[in-house]
């Protein structure tokens, strides 16, 4: 978690416009530095990208989203827990229309390449691991005879 937040810092100081040079396919790999800038990469191009409509924890509260019919989709809790890394990649580079949805979710498909997509997968798959940890935070204190969590 340090090294994400890290990661995360050296991104946003060195800023993220212009051209970034293609990274190799390994990049991503989770649990290698490589794979903390991957996902530090990821939480950028969400908050640039996506948090506008899906909030920036995910739940589909972005600023935009009152105005939004229908409303952007809760990526941490709802549905998209149930789609496939390339099922969630199919929405992002096709939107709505691509992918036979309603609303105005946009094709990202000539706005992101597949590298920046995949990154922004694994930063949904954080989204839904903390929206799932703080739902089992929230059942463990309303339930205090329930299991402990281990430290
Ligand atoms: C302009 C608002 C807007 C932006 C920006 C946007 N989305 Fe969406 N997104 C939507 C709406 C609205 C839907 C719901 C479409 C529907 O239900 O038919 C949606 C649906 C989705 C879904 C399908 C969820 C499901 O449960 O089936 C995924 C995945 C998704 N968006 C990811 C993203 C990602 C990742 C980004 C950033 C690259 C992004 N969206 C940017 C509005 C937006």
């Amino acid at each position: 978690m340090k090294a994400f937040a890290i990661a995360v810092a050296a991104l946003l100081a060195t800023g993220c416009g212009g051209e970034e040079p293609p990274r190799p396919a390994a990049a991503s790999t989770t649990g290698s530095a490589a794979g903390a800038i991957g996902a530090a990469e990821g939480a950028v191009l969400y908050g640039r990208w996506c948090a506008a409509c899906h909030g920036a924890t995910g739940h589909g509260d972005g600023i935009t989203a009152s105005r939004l019919d229908p409303a952007p989709a809760d990526l941490a809790s709802g549905a998209a827990r149930g789609l496939t890394d390339a099922g969630i990649d199919a929405v992002v580079a096709g939107g709505a229309r691509g992918t036979g949805r309603a609303g105005v979710m946009p094709a990202f498909g000539n706005t992101l390449s597949p590298w920046k997509r995949r990154d922004l997968v694994t930063h949904v798959r954080t989204l839904q691991r903390a929206a799932a940890a703080a739902a089992a935070a929230a059942a463990a204190a309303a339930a205090p005879e329930g299991p402990v969590a281990p430290d």
